[in-house]
């Protein structure tokens, strides 16, 4: 191979460009140096999870910023917690995920396809009515916990935080019909001094109509929830208020939550779920009048690291907004307008309205980002001839382009960027645009939707390492890179 002096400290990006190119040496120059502006350099091992929990400097040593620490539910950081040793909760399989995956996002597709024609009905549908056409269920169950104190005195819970949902809940003693097998002790209101019932009569038990798609029970007088979730997981029990304890110096008292007695499914050993939707019921609106509605995350890079949840603020400066455009999804969602994706430094041939027909929401719980079927074919395409060096591999579930990655120690991967309304732009970081099953099957982390209509999806594999920042009272949401660090 001939290599010209400059070029030769590229000689590994270089190799690429010599099939692409046939200029002068200084043509050459100028390329390798934009395939180092376009293409991100992993190494292959950095794809997967190490097997301890690496614990990041910012999610311990931050007290000031009130973070609290986020993990992922099957990662060793969850496990270090206790939450995975059990025998029921078996480490699923990357078909197991994906197949749960799916499994969420058509719920979020009927529940915004529902939404969508109540909007264009008779309906009036604004950000805080209830739309009556909901669905009964609501979102599979999501990926990320983080731990919050509950009671008096509090009792520290283990909850998935969830922006595709909004009632807050934990399992409760006496479990009077079921209660799925939890690490930590399950929450027994008769031990706490602070624990009250929500009568059926009281206006925050109507709003669990709206909040979980379902009208809510009475049972002697005391007001019942009950909430499905896409992969047929399910909590019922009474409602209730608590006194909830994020940081030692946020308590709130009287907070509304859902104190299960009847709960069934995929929490992977945590004890209920943390709702960050839009509805009046969510955690984030009732703590509205401290945090304003704004908090934000990062999502470790892999299910090894830490990353935070924190809320009344960003923990980066420089972060880009785009506004939340509240049609999509229904008006529980956090919406999003996609205006255009680009590969390789090179924006796709795919016109705006693809993005606009369909809309699109930013969602932590879902896992692999979909698109629209035309955005997607042509992100596939770009990306395939971009990747052509390397050899295919079988394809995962409804991942179809997946490499045989077992002879590289490094690939060059190239960037994938999303542009919003207001001219937003996000690099996607590189674990983000790989799924890595194993060496031999490593994967676009994208998926493409049924049909044109379906809503997009912005998946918290893609959300990976990035700071997002939800500013509910400012209309937006934001992103800023290098957000865990
Ligand atoms: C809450 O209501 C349920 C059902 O009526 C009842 O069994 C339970 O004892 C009540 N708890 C409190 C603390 O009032």
């Amino acid at each position: 191979m001939a290599t010209t002096p400059a070029s030769s400290a590229f000689s590994f990006s270089f190799t690429f460009f010599l099939l692409l190119s046939f200029k002068t040496a200084n043509g050459d120059v100028i390329k390798v140096q934009q395939q180092q502006l376009h293409f991100h350099t992993v190494q292959l091992s950095s794809l997967f999870p190490s097997d301890s929990c690496d614990v990041s400097p910012s999610s311990s040593e931050t007290q000031d910023l009130n973070k609290l620490p986020v993990f992922h539910k099957h990662g060793p950081c969850a496990q270090a917690q206790q939450l995975t040793r059990s025998t029921n909760n078996h480490k699923p399989t990357a078909d197991e995920i994906l197949r749960q995956d799916e499994s969420r996002v058509q719920t979020i597709q009927s529940r915004s396809r529902k939404a969508a024609a109540a909007a264009g009905g008779d309906v009036m549908v604004t950000d805080s009515t209830t739309i009556p056409a909901k669905d009964g269920s609501t979102v599979g169950s999501g990926n990320y916990i983080v731990t919050v104190g509950l009671g008096t005195p509090a009792r520290q819970l283990s909850l998935i935080f969830d922006t595709g949902s909004d009632v807050t809940w934990t399992q409760c003693q006496p479990c009077v019909r079921s209660c799925y097998q939890q690490q930590e002790k399950i929450f027994d209101p008769s031990s706490s001094a602070s624990y009250r019932n929500v009568s059926c009569s009281a206006a925050s038990c109507s709003a669990l109509s709206s909040a979980t798609g379902n009208t809510p029970g009475c049972s002697s007088s005391t007001c019942v929830y009950g909430i499905q979730y896409g992969d047929s997981s399910f909590s019922v029990g009474f409602f209730g208020t608590e006194k909830l304890t994020l940081t030692s110096t946020d308590v709130f008292d009287n907070f509304f939550f859902g104190c299960g007695q009847n709960n069934q499914g995929n929490f992977g050993g945590a004890a209920g779920l943390l709702g960050l939707g839009r509805d009046k019921l969510s955690l984030v609106s009732q703590t509205a009048q401290k945090y304003n509605k704004l908090f934000s995350y990062c999502l470790p890079s892999s299910s090894s690291g830490t990353g935070f949840l924190t809320f009344g603020g960003a923990a980066t400066k420089s972060v880009k907004y785009t506004p939340i455009s509240s049609i999509a999804g229904g008006s529980n969602f956090y919406g999003l307008d996609i205006t255009a994706i680009s590969v390789g430094g090179r924006k796709l041939s795919v016109s705006a309205t693809v993005f606009s027909t369909a809309g699109a929401i930013i969602d932590s719980g879902t896992v692999i980002t979909r698109l629209p079927p035309a955005a997607y074919s042509a992100l596939r395409s770009a990306f395939r001839q971009q990747m052509s060096r390397y050899p295919l591999g079988q394809a995962l579930s409804i991942l179809d382009t997946c490499y045989d990655l077992s002879k590289y120690k490094t690939v060059s991967v190239p960037k994938v960027g999303f542009l919003f309304a207001g001219g937003t732009e996000v690099d996607i970081e590189a674990v983000g645009i790989l799924y890595a099953n194993s060496p031999s099957q490593v994967c676009l982390a994208f998926a493409g939707n049924g049909d044109a209509s379906d809503i997009g999806i912005l998946g918290n594999v893609q959300q990976q390492t990035l700071e997002v920042v939800y500013d509910g009272a400012g209309g937006r949401v934001g992103f800023a890179s290098g957000g865990c660090s």
